[in-house]
């Protein structure tokens, strides 16, 4: 057949299963989703394009009849549509090839699988939405900012169209198991937080909810089982982590994953002028329909999902273990890593402090104790150390939010002293504007007002986090004390 290679084996199309069809295979999220229905029994027939290895089909999924010939061939039950143009500034540079794929490409898609009764779900993005009124519901108005944006939205005005019974699934930003860090708008904070010979700016203003890629699919492969047993599920759905973060919150919490410095991380508060693409401040999205339908699930913390990914692309060789191993290491040698390198005073003293009291522990369970035991306990500690990084995470976050509460009151101080008919520059990015003074004090009332209910939330975060490493500790304590009782 004429635009792809099929390496499918005799023996994967004789196991009996349903037989789902990934688009993006090679990808980011389609290797995910590709290996996620592999593991769970179905027959999975992976689509490539530039990377497509054996075992999965090479295919420009922007020749039509290659496409159709693919679906004639090999009869879905399922479609899990992820291949597009997913970088925003390419999109706006080569706009016409990224509208023929992440548009045209799905209409055609859409048309064949109502065509052929196949189920199609549709991988969307948050950047439908432009982030200023978060969170986002399912039936909130999308308002794409960039191009990239647009043909997402259009992308899934073509598969409703076509494919009535379909379903688009908006996600946020991703990150997963990665072939370079540079694959991953998340992972590829590695470099500069690796980079401690100079200071890197990272931007602090707009808010992204990192999500694994192991999750997505998880969810993808439930929603395709679940519409299996009832198709009235269509339409429109959001998934998301929950996990607040700027790229510079990111970038700190990946340091303190891998125990590096990150005092040589700048947060930017100004929106970045640079990108060719506007971004939206925060997309954050609100995923009730799938919570609704109990197909949502509960997403891995950001502090141990990151470590999964990045390992590999760090020259510390205890980091180059299975999680198991990891975290064995990591206990043994007090939960921190050789590599030490220069710290703050104060963060000197928090590592001082938590080194001892694993240390301490580490000493009560030098009596015998059995592997069960072990096991509970490895994990136990990786959870209360997962937990304490959080918790000084929101600490970092409540001092900035002082910052720019203080900044703001005092700002506030000065202009409530000028006649009211004054009219200020204000500073936005790199433009100023004039502003009345009653419309500038508005705005600082309203970041004042803001500021304080993120402290608010953040401050009772942390006292839920402390509350959960007490309880670990309580646990391990009881553990430790019912096993010598023994
Ligand atoms: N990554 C994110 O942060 C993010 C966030 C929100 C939504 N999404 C959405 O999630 C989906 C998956 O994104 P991703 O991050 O996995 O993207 P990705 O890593 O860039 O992968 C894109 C996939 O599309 C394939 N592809 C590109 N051009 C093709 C063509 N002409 N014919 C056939 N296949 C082609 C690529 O194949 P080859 O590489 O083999 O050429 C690759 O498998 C997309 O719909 C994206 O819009 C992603």
């Amino acid at each position: 057949m004429p635009g792809f290679d099929v390496t499918v084996s005799e023996e994967e199309v004789l196991v009996p299963g349903l037989r789902v069809l990934v688009t993006g295979a090679t990808g980011l999220l389609g290797r995910a989703v590709y290996k996620e229905f592999q593991n769970n029994g179905w027959l999975v027939i992976g689509i490539g394009y530039r990377r497509a290895r054996p075992r999965l089909l090479r295919c420009d999924l922007t020749d039509e009849d290659a496409l159709r010939g693919i679906l004639h061939e090999y009869k879905p039950d399922v479609i899990v549509h992820c291949a597009a143009e997913r970088r925003p500034d390419v999109v706006e540079r080569h706009t016409e090839a990224a509208i023929n794929l992440n548009v045209h490409t799905t209409s055609t898609l859409a048309k064949e699988a109502a065509a052929c009764g196949a189920f199609l779900l549709y991988i969307s993005s948050d950047y439908v939405f432009d982030g200023r009124n978060p969170p986002y519901g399912e039936d909130d108005s999308p308002h794409p900012l960039n191009v990239y944006g647009r043909s997402k939205l259009e992308g899934e005005r073509e598969t409703l169209r076509h494919c009535p019974g379909a379903v688009v699934l908006r996600v946020p930003v991703l990150y997963g198991e990665v072939e370079s860090v540079t694959e991953s708008a998340v992972t590829s904070l590695w470099l500069k937080v690796q980079d401690v010979s100079e200071s890197w700016t990272l931007d602090h203003c707009q808010q992204r909810f990192p999500t694994d890629t192991r999750d997505v699919a998880a969810v993808c492969r439930t929603l395709c089982e679940r519409v299996r047993q009832d198709p009235s599920i269509c339409g429109i759905f959001h998934f998301s982590a929950n996990e607040q973060m700027t790229k510079y919150e990111m970038a700190v919490a990946i340091a303190e994953a891998f125990n590096l410095p990150s005092n040589h991380l700048i947060p930017l508060t100004e929106q970045p002028a640079a990108a060719a693409a506007l971004r939206p401040i925060n997309s954050r999205l609100n995923c009730s329909r799938l919570e609704l339908l109990n197909l949502s699930i509960a997403t891995r913390p950001f502090a141990s999902a990151i470590v999964d990914c990045l390992w590999p692309f760090t020259d510390d060789k205890r980091w180059r273990q299975t999680a198991p191993q990891r975290r064995l290491v990591a206990k043994e040698s007090g939960g921190f890593s050789q590599r030490q390198l220069p710290q703050t005073p104060q963060k000197k003293k928090d590592r001082a402090r938590a080194q001892c009291a694993l240390v301490a522990q580490k000493k009560k369970m030098a009596a015998p104790v059995d592997l069960e035991l072990k096991k509970a306990f490895s994990e136990l500690q990786v959870k209360m150390i997962d937990t304490q990084q959080k918790a000084k995470l929101a600490d970092l976050q409540i001092d900035q939010l002082t910052r720019l509460h203080k900044h703001a009151k005092l700002t506030h101080a000065e202009i409530a002293s000028l006649p009211d008919n004054t009219r200020l520059y204000e500073g936005v990015g790199r433009m100023f504007i004039l502003q009345s003074k009653e419309e500038i004090n508005n705005q600082l009332t309203d970041k004042q007002k803001t500021a304080d209910e993120k402290i608010k939330e953040l401050e009772q975060k942390k006292l839920y986090l402390e509350r959960s490493v007490k309880d670990a500790e309580d646990n391990i304590r009881e553990m430790l004390l019912s096993r010598r009782a023994h």
